[in-house]
């Protein structure tokens, strides 16, 4: 459903190629609007020094344009160029790139990235991907390319580039298809301030974080309301991962006609009278969780969607019930964006 302010283009589908890269760099270096896999999700990206390119993209995910974007980079040298490193950022850097970790730093005095990307703060958030896709993509550009994930606002983030179809057809130049992504969870966010701050648990576990810097990370409280007008993370906006239905948290039985996300080995009382059933995990694994949470809330949706359209639905059928999930490891960051889903919608 492209508003207004999004004049419709036809959508390209690639399979991944040095081909396919190929074209994709030249589509960014030309404003374009390129959809591409990364470990955590698919991001979409745009140039990240074109004004004219970011703004196309906030209008096609519906972004609301006080919530900034991170800029990928294929090394710690590209980084360098954007962000001023200081040591607890070089030793994380060290630690963790290329991989699931962004952090934001103060932005270099010839910083490229332009403000519109930044929503006008002096810090800039920089991520090194790690997918072989993502890294040979960044190359080919040749600078920093801004890139959320690649779903309209507020629904849940795309592991598949059938997921970022769906949302996004009619909206973006070109999809890159690299196949589903490893993590699944999108990147965590660390502030590289004078204490360093967890702004979103993602795909490093913050003991990870813990363990290389040997302190405690602090942890932005209280958590900023939805349409609060400037969020410190703002994927910390408390509706962001959003599917339609309700979501109900640490369910300990399942009334008839809910869907169930369930995790672990045990069955819940009421489970066979759900309207679905999707196990993140029967082993009890936090990484396999983490790998299929995004695309079990869509499918689950979908059927609560499809129930609801039939006579016999009841209201129940709206809801998916979610079974508690431990809170170590990815089970932090796989919490963060169940409260999310959970929270409110306005
Ligand atoms: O795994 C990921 O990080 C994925 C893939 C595509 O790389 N990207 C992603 O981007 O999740 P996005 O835009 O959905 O989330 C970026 C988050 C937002 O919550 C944004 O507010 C925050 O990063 N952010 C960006 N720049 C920031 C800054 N300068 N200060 C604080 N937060 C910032
Ligand atoms: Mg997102």
């Amino acid at each position: 459903m492209p508003s207004s302010e999004t004049p419709a283009c036809e959508t390209r589908r690639l399979k991944a190629s040095e081909a396919a890269i190929a074209t994709a760099a030249a589509c960014l270096r030309d404003g374009g609007l390129v959809a591409f896999p990364t470990e955590t999700v698919y991001g979409l990206g745009a140039d990240a020094t074109n004004a004219a390119a970011i703004a196309r993209l906030y209008a096609a995910k519906g972004r609301p344009a006080f919530n900034p974007l991170i800029a990928h980079v294929a090394g710690i040298a590209e980084a360098r160029l954007i962000g001023r490193f200081d040591a607890t950022a070089e030793r994380l850097a060290a630690a963790f790139w290329p991989g699931p970790l962004t952090l934001v730093l103060p932005k270099t005095a010839d910083c490229q990235v332009a403000d519109l990307a930044t929503a006008g703060l002096d810090t800039v958030a920089i991520r090194v991907p790690a997918h072989p896709i993502a890294q040979a993509l960044l190359r080919a550009v040749g600078g920093p390319v801004v890139a959320p994930s690649a779903n309209i606002s507020g629904h849940v983030s795309p592991t598949t580039a059938a997921h970022v179809y769906a949302d996004l057809n009619g909206r973006i130049d070109l999809i890159v298809d690299g196949g589903p992504v490893e993590v699944g969870v999108e990147s965590t966010i660390l502030g590289c301030f004078d204490t360093p701050v967890l702004l979103r648990p993602g795909g490093v576990p913050s003991e990870a974080i813990e363990a290389v810097l040997g302190t405690q990370l602090a942890r932005p409280t209280p958590e900023p309301a939805a349409g609060d007008e400037q969020p410190l993370a703002p994927g910390m906006l408390a509706s962001h991962y959003a599917p339609r239905a309700a979501v109900r948290l640490e369910a300990t039985s399942v009334a008839a006609g809910e869907a169930l996300l369930a995790f672990g080995p045990d069955a819940l009382p009421g489970a066979e009278h759900a309207a679905a059933v999707m196990n993140l995990s029967a082993r009890g694994d936090l990484t396999e969780a983490a790998t299929h949470l995004f695309g079990y809330l869509r499918a689950l949706d979908a059927k609560a969607d499809a129930k609801s359209d039939t006579k016999t639905d009841t209201k129940a059928a709206r809801v998916i019930a979610v079974m508690p999930i431990p809170h170590d490891g990815l089970g932090e960051a796989i919490n963060d964006r169940l409260r999310r889903a959970a929270a409110p919608k306005d």
